[in-house]
């Protein structure tokens, strides 16, 4: 009893966050520094999130980390940083700003899931990173229409890690190099002014050529990486046929590193979509959990509309839509039963 008492536990749920502007290249692999400034938007965790507990006691002999229940190597180089951050933090405790360092360590891309709302990673120019850091650009109420929808898209293969894969671009394509100098600048100073503004049309473009831009640096590496699958095309065309129809961007598309598509849209524009891509993905087995997170109403496909998309349909192309939308930033649990971890300081039985 008296050992349990000594023990002190947080539990805390994060976002995960989506790029519009997107970070590929290290200019630092160990301080994890990028070559180019980047901005994402952060999805809301009632439809997707992580839980973490962290759990301190004298009567801990060791540090040890479980990931999705299993137990990981505490000793991988990324932890080690973390870590090592963090007890840093730890003895200056309550030095916010230095946060994103820490999250920056584990995944760069992490440091943008510290805030709500739009998000951006300034690169920063100093060699130990201190100013490499992320900042809000404007929280999660600022753009209450827009919304987000997850397609995903089957893997075909396994695919090259970000880690490897940003590396070798680094080391091979110049188009990359040309992306880092010459084009991101102006599209960061472009993305904020559309956030601030609501401008989807101008937020929608830049995000679709921005997600092209970042597919070409990875083609243009060398050997290729090929993050998109023949579904990934298939919906960039739908999503430029729909907006063709209509004579405006309604819609965007963004693919990271794999071949499922986030796609933006503005509240009344869902369920027409989601329509759209119903008749050019029919689903397969689960018709009734295709749609996943806020509810869309069912609305039927004009002839017109139908007749633009001019598509063979896919059966099961996509396995299934996540709609969901902007979202704040990290939540701290209060409640008890949140933890993961039990008194004794190993993991909970999965419910
Ligand atoms: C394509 O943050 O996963 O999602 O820093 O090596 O861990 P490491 O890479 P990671 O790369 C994310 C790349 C991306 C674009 C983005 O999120 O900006």
């Amino acid at each position: 009893m008296a050992s349990e008492k000594q023990l002190v536990a947080v539990t805390c749920t994060a976002p995960v966050n989506i790029a519009v502007i997107k970070y590929w290249g290290k200019r630092d692999e160990d301080l994890i520094l990028p070559i180019n400034s980047s901005l994402s938007v952060t999805l809301h965790q009632d439809q997707l999130k992580t839980t973490t507990t962290a759990a301190i006691s004298k009567d801990f002999t060791e540090d040890r980390i479980w990931l999705n229940g299993r137990e990981e190597d505490v000793g991988q180089p990324r932890l080690q940083a973390c870590l090592r951050e963090t007890y840093a933090l730890a003895r200056v405790y309550g030095v916010e700003s230095d946060l994103s360092e820490v999250a920056r360590r584990g995944s760069g891309s992490a440091c943008r899931s510290l805030y709500g709302g739009f998000v951006e990673w300034q690169m920063g120019e100093r060699a130990d990173g201190k100013d490499s850091i992320a900042r809000q650009v404007a929280p999660e109420s600022h753009w209450p229409e827009l919304r987000v929808l997850i397609l995903v898209v089957s893997a075909e293969k396994k695919l090259m890690g970000s880690t490897a894969g940003m590396q070798t671009s680094v080391e091979t394509s110049s188009l990359l190099r040309f992306r880092a100098e010459s084009v991101v600048p102006a599209r960061m100073a472009e993305m904020t002014r559309c956030v601030q503004e609501r401008d989807f049309q101008g937020f929608g473009q830049l995000t679709m050529k921005d997600s092209n831009q970042f597919h070409a640096t990875c083609l243009d590496t060398f050997p290729p990486i090929s993050y998109l699958s023949d579904t990934s095309r298939r919906i960039v065309q739908l999503v430029h046929r729909f907006n063709a129809h209509h004579g405006q961007t309604k819609v965007a598309y963004t693919f990271d590193a794999g071949p499922n598509a986030v796609v933006f849209a503005l509240d009344d524009t869902v369920p027409e979509f989601v329509a759209a891509v119903r008749q050019c993905f029919p689903p397969e087995l689960n018709g009734d959990k295709f749609l996943k997170g806020l509810p869309v109403r069912p609305v039927p496909l004009s002839e017109e509309l139908k007749a633009a998309l001019d598509v063979d349909p896919t059966p099961g192309g996509v396995k299934y839509i996540i709609a969901t939308q902007v979202g704040p930033g990290p939540q701290i649990l209060d409640d008890r039963q949140a933890h993961l971890l039990g008194p004794d300081g190993l993991p909970k039985p999965a419910a």
